[in-house]
């Protein structure tokens, strides 16, 4: 089944998601681009909380966000109930993010990894499955609500 994924970031993330968009697509994925569209200074929570809102709403299953750090569009979409997205910056962590603890977003630090890393990275957490058991019910314990 061909998947489709939803990917955001500002200024700081945007080539790297033009990296991930352009290979994804390649592989034949359908990428819904939440923006931001150019190098140009945005605030990240413009792009970031329509694709958390996305995600929240069972929209889409797994989402990618990008800014130079990773963090604030990770804090943005994890005010989000429902979402679970997880800064990674190398494999085992995007691995373990999917594993351990069921991510649904991937948070890219746009300005501090390799953007075939981060390509690859991509690619563990949407081919990865959240294993349960002991980590599912660490899970429900992580919402407040
Ligand atoms: C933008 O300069 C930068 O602050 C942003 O991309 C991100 O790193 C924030 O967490």
């Amino acid at each position: 089944m061909k998947k489709v994924i939803p990917i955001a970031s500002d200024h700081g993330g945007f080539e790297m998601k033009e990296y991930i968009k352009n290979r994804l697509e390649n592989e034949g994925f359908e990428i819904i681009d939440f923006g931001t569209f150019s190098n140009e200074s945005v605030d990240y929570p413009d792009m970031i909380h329509p694709l958390a809102h996305a995600i929240a709403t069972e929209q889409y299953e797994l989402g990618i966000i990008l800014c130079g750090s990773g963090n604030g569009v990770q804090m943005t979409a994890n005010k989000h109930p429902n979402v679970r997205a997880a800064l990674c910056w190398n494999i085992e962590i995007a691995k373990f993010a999917r594993e351990h603890t069921n991510a649904n977003v991937i948070a890219l630090p746009g300005r501090f990894i390799p953007f075939d890393l981060a390509f690859e990275m991509v690619k563990i957490f949407l081919n990865t499955s959240f294993s349960g058991g002991r980590h599912e019910l660490r899970v429900k314990k992580i919402g407040l609500f």
